[in-house]
């Protein structure tokens, strides 16, 4: 039986201790720090037909629903016994789909090998392309399904996905149906990005021109086909000194725009290299790592946050911390000059096997400066704007799709405070409850 067919159906989450709506919209500045936390001896989540119903103390839930004309006997009762329970975790950058592993090259980055160095040497990416292309549909599929499966423990219901490790027409559209594929399995959501601008591949490479030759295949052969196949909601580039200039990455961000994508883009992650300030004067949706914005660059960010038309600052701590780095995104900047922060584990194989967002918050919290109530925030309702999904996801408010978590702790701050420990007890997706752990 399909989902389809399964008549509707109601879900009561009661008796939990706190409940994080996140509530209210797009949080940055002083409501970055705020994750409009219900606390109370018995709280109540009501849900019918895969959407919140209503949300507060056990009884005001209760006679909302009666009022609303449903018949609670109908719905299948969880008790939250006394933990937390907040949206679904959304994980706004990831690299899902690929085949092969780089622990060699990171053994090498710890003997002092740079990472752009060893792209140059023809690794570190086009290691995984190659790897990639050679793969099958089905061991890509069954590759991400796992790497799925252990993101949903921990507490993801929603991820970007983005292809990039084709770097030819065939291999990203394989990618893409990869991940359309999978976004339709479930229970994890799934949001495609097209990232044919991640390197310049090695058939490109070969030639003097090799950059540009490459953009234009990017613009006039992979964005149409893209396009023409019709899964991909973003486009991405990884816009870096020495990988795609902020001149090659404004050409494909207008290219993109074109075909109806909207552009997240790779920014200043290893040097400045103009990506904060280009994100800003395109109006990217996101801006993603930015652990080397320039002054102009946060300035251009702080602007356009403030002129109403807010670029998400997407921040992935888990990678330059994997890097070995001890520059770290300056994310408070970001918060005090009223940009909006997300956070996401930028999941790849080179610089960044996690799979893991209370991981990632826990990095963000230690090394970032984020109180434990910014790093939710950033992974739930600002995560869920990164990838243009807030009026749908990201919060525990009547009307939006039921992706909540079920936490084995009585508050927020209990969450990125056990390193490396899964607190995640209850997952529920579209209002089914898809994991259960003991
Ligand atoms: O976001 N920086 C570019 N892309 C990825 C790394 C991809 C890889 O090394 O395979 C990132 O860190
Ligand atoms: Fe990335």
């Amino acid at each position: 039986m399909t989902t389809e067919d399964e008549p509707p159906s109601g879900l009561l989450i009661e008796g939990a201790a706190s409940i994080a709506t996140l509530a209210g919209g797009l949080r940055r500045g002083s409501t970055q720090d705020d994750a409009a936390e219900m606390a109370g001896a018995s709280l109540s989540v009501a849900v019918w037909d895969g959407r919140i119903v209503a949300v507060g103390s056990g009884p005001d839930v209760t006679a909302k629903v009666r009022a609303a004309g449903y018949d609670l006997e109908k719905f299948r009762v969880i008790d939250a016994r006394g933990g937390l329970v907040t949206p679904g975790l959304i994980d706004a950058h990831t690299h899902l789909v690929f085949a092969g592993t780089r622990e060699g090259e990171w053994q090498m980055r710890q003997r002092g090998s740079g990472y752009l160095d060893v792209l140059k040497a023809g690794g570190g990416i086009l290691s995984t392309v190659a790897a990639t292309r050679a793969a099958s549909t089905e061991e890509l599929l069954a590759g991400a399904r796992g790497r799925l499966r252990e993101m949903l423990a921990n507490g993801t219901t929603t991820a970007e996905a983005k292809s990039g490790y084709g770097l030819d027409t065939a291999t990203e559209l394989r990618q893409l149906e990869v991940i359309d594929r999978l976004d339709r399995e479930g229970p994890v959501q799934l949001v495609p990005t097209y990232l044919g601008a991640h390197a310049v591949p090695a058939e490109s490479r070969a030639r003097a021109d090799g950059t540009e030759s490459y953009v234009a295949e990017v613009i006039r052969e992979q964005l149409p086909a893209v396009a023409r196949q019709g899964i991909a909601r973003f486009c991405d580039v990884f816009c870096e000194k020495g990988v795609f200039d902020a001149s090659q990455t404004e050409r494909i961000v207008y290219a993109a725009r074109g075909h109806g994508l909207p552009a997240r883009i790779h920014a200043d992650e290893l040097v400045a290299s103009g990506g904060a300030e280009l994100a800003a004067r395109l109006g990217c949706v996101s801006a993603d790592h930015l652990a080397a914005p320039s002054e102009a660059g946060m300035a251009a960010l702080a602007r356009a946050a403030e002129a109403g038309t807010p670029v998400v600052a997407t921040l992935l701590p888990a990678t330059s911390w994997f890097l070995g780095k001890h520059h770290f995104a300056p994310a408070r900047r970001f918060v005090q000059s009223g940009v909006p922060v997300a956070l996401a584990t930028d999941l790849n194989p080179g610089t960044s096997p996690t799979l893991s967002l209370p991981l990632v918050m826990s990095i963000a919290c230690v090394e970032l400066g984020l109180t434990p109530a910014e790093a939710l925030v950033a992974v739930t309702i600002n995560a869920a704007h990164s990838v243009g999904l807030g009026a749908e996801i990201g919060s525990v408010e009547a009307g939006k799709q039921a992706d909540l978590v079920i936490w084995d702790v009585p508050n927020v701050a209990q969450i990125p405070y056990w390193i490396g420990s899964n607190r995640v007890r209850t997952v529920i997706k579209r209002g089914v409850t898809v994991l259960e752990r003991s």
